[in-house]
């Protein structure tokens, strides 16, 4: 059973998915990023003609959020059909701003396959005190 927020968390990351722009993989993703004081930032993958210019439904919740002024993040849902992982690209993303943020991996029917941290993602990461 999962618990009240990580349920609305990964509804919240469903609906972000519907709006997916996915003509090249038809693979939507969902995300829906909690802040610390209590903010959600929804994205969705947006692909590109171009193929690389394509951004994860991951970095777009980030950069939404912190082109807010956001920098402190509590929880991530992760939404895709099969319950997939955030790629090594969102991974450092999100190492960058909050190694102990909490990474839920759901699927479409909201299934939860997964929950873990990014620091657990993302092991010896690179990070901001690295350049201090
Ligand atoms: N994708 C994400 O949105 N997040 C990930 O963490 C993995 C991959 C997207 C990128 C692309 O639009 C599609 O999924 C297939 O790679």
């Amino acid at each position: 059973m999962l618990n009240p927020a990580d349920h609305e968390l990964i509804q919240a990351a469903i609906e972000a998915s519907r709006n997916a722009y996915i003509p090249y993989s038809g693979y939507a993703v969902g995300a829906a990023l909690l802040t610390v004081d209590g903010a959600v930032y929804t994205g969705c993958n947006v692909e590109n003609a171009g193929y690389t210019p394509t951004v994860c439904a991951e970095r777009t919740a980030l950069f939404k959020a912190v082109s807010e002024g956001q920098r402190q993040f509590e929880r991530i849902a992760v939404v895709t059909r099969d319950g997939g992982s955030p790629c090594g690209v969102c991974r450092q993303v999100m190492f960058e701003f909050s190694p102990g943020m909490t990474v839920l991996m759901a699927d479409l029917d909201g299934k939860l396959h997964l929950r873990t941290t990014v620091a657990e993602l993302l092991p010896h990461g690179f990070g901001p005190a690295n350049l201090q």
